[in-house]
């Protein structure tokens, strides 16, 4: 199974695969990176160890439109099977979705439906919650919104910072998406061309 992984910052999920994929954790190609900040230290990650990276923002394009249609071109050409949000900040639009249906899927930093949007972390730590989590999900139209993989929960201590919550989530972030990926490549290998 052939991966595009997409992301806009620190790319430490992004590192997490990689590590996994060198490790034989999970069996699947890493094909090619979407960005949108040519400033991302993910960039420099992908770099170091080779993964084509295409760095395009809306901004420099005609419309969005253009750019989705520019990254389904690229993604094409790169024969990617299942891509993989990993801290990408932009919404994915109608015609990707459209593309690759059931093969867009995210990771989250909080037990969704609760705290969806760009700060899951800070919200469940501000509205004071005694158990958190992490949420892996297909990609729809909405914002956090699609269908539920897999999740993992986290028991918040009374005493934690919210810089301790955060380096929790990350924790199980970076061991539960490897572990989702290769169930979904084990899936796609049994199925065939359907993930799901
Ligand atoms: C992660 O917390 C992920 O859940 C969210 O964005 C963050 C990305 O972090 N969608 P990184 O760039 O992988 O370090």
């Amino acid at each position: 199974m052939n991966l595009a992984l997409f992301a806009s910052g620190n790319g430490s999920n992004v590192q997490a695969i990689i590590d996994a994929v060198k490790a034989g954790e999970i069996a699947v190609n890493i094909n090619c990176l979407v960005c949108d900040n040519p400033k991302a230290y993910v960039v420099k990650r992908a770099k170091d160890v080779g993964i084509d990276t295409l760095i395009l923002s809306p901004k420099d394009c005609q419309s969005r439109q253009a750019w989705e249609l520019e990254i389904i071109k690229y993604l094409e050409a790169h024969q990617v099977d299942l891509i993989i949000l990993a801290g990408f900040m932009r919404i994915i639009g109608a015609d990707i979705l459209n593309h690759y249906p059931k093969k867009i899927i995210n990771i989250h930093p909080s037990l969704l439906p609760a705290f969806p949007g760009r700060k899951g972390i800070q919200d469940a730590y501000n509205a004071g919650v005694k158990e958190s989590g992490v949420t892996v999900h297909y990609v729809d139209a909405g914002i956090d919104t699609g269908e539920i993989i897999a999740q993992e929960r986290l028991q918040i201590q009374p005493e934690w910072t919210l810089e301790k919550l955060e380096n929790k989530i990350h924790q199980i972030e970076h061991s539960l998406y490897p572990k989702v990926i290769q169930q979904l490549a084990k899936e796609f290998n049994e199925k065939g061309i359907n993930v799901k």
